[in-house]
């Protein structure tokens, strides 16, 4: 595997591997010594992380799990402001420029639907997708999915409700393309009529023989839901004539997990949100022991590891 450019390259056997080297770096962290030791697995190997688009999650932890590897990681934060993109540079060019320098890994977010793809196609060096437009993001996903396992203790026979913006939500996108390879999930997509998940994942998901529905009312699909993975307004992409600020971007309030979601929804139920939430989400929702997207961010270290772990090996 040279690049990770989309949640459909993974097999239930990769996603597993990853999985134990995730479970095997969250355990040395734990652990001074440990911690120490993983310092000079790849001393000398740099990273690059290169963001058009702004990220919190994404962008440090794959910085510190790199760090926390013994890599040296260099950067930009928002190319499109700070980098030669703002003179007119192109993707190509700058990709290219790059793998001049000869980096060991690239993290690519890019504002396009595809911009990954169209830097691996001219990179020599692995690119790893992080976040394409409103294309995918395979590494939430797999961490996304690993939170699932860890709490849950399986993949397949579950009621997954997907929620939120899903046309323009690349996290919900890549999360159902990973579903679709256990059997028995059954997944329900929760949006208003304008921001339904993309026919392309539903013929995906008829493909693979996952059952799925759409629906616009919230608390029948929590009374049934193993994993409720909620997703904000994607404020930054709507299209001209939707233009607004974001403070006028608000969550419709029946699509809201607050207390009363929470009375509908089972005892042993988990709530999931990639982050960040805005208003879709009520703070009070925080304090219950079924609200886990704290620890799934936390998730995203460990598996961003393994990622950069597995590309290192398959490419050393
Ligand atoms: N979930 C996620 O991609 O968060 P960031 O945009 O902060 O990286």
């Amino acid at each position: 595997m040279k690049d990770v450019l989309s949640a459909q390259q993974f097999t239930p056997d990769s996603i597993e591997a990853i999985f134990e080297t995730a479970d095997y770096f969250q355990e040395h962290l734990q652990d001074d010594i440990l911690r120490r030791a993983l310092l000079g697995l790849y001393t000398g190997e740099t990273l690059v992380n290169l963001f058009y688009e702004r990220s919190t999650r994404t962008r440090l932890s794959f910085d510190m799990g790199a760090k926390q590897l013994g890599m040296i990681v260099v950067g930009t934060e928002d190319a499109k402001e700070f980098s030669s993109a703002a003179k007119g540079e192109t993707l190509e060019d700058t990709i290219r420029v790059i793998n001049e320098y000869e980096p060991s890994i690239i993290v690519l977010r890019h504002h396009e639907t595809g911009g990954a793809k169209r830097a691996a196609d001219v990179s020599k060096i692995p690119i790893i997708n992080a976040g394409d437009g409103m294309g995918e993001h395979p590494t939430q996903a797999l961490l996304d999915l690993y939170t699932i396992q860890q709490y849950k203790d399986r993949l397949s026979e579950l009621n997954v409700v997907i929620g939120g913006d899903l046309s323009r939500g690349r996290t919900a996108r890549s999360l159902a393309q990973l579903l679709a390879h256990y059997s028995d999930n059954h997944l329900t997509f929760v949006s208003l009529p304008h921001s339904k998940i993309g026919e392309d994942i539903k013929k995906h998901l008829q493909f693979k023989g996952t059952k799925f529905e759409e629906t616009e009312h919230l608390s029948d699909a929590l009374e049934k839901a193993d994993v409720v993975y909620w997703t904000r307004t994607q404020a930054e992409r709507l299209t001209s004539g939707q233009d607004k600020p974001l403070e006028e971007i608000e969550a419709p309030a029946e699509f809201v997990i607050d207390e009363i979601a929470l009375a509908t929804m089972s005892k042993e139920a988990i709530i999931m949100h990639p982050l960040p939430r805005v208003d879709e989400i009520a703070p009070i929702v925080d304090n219950d022991p079924r609200a886990v997207y704290f620890q799934q961010a936390a998730n995203g270290k460990y598996v961003r590891m393994a990622l950069i772990d597995m590309i290192l090996r398959d490419n050393s």
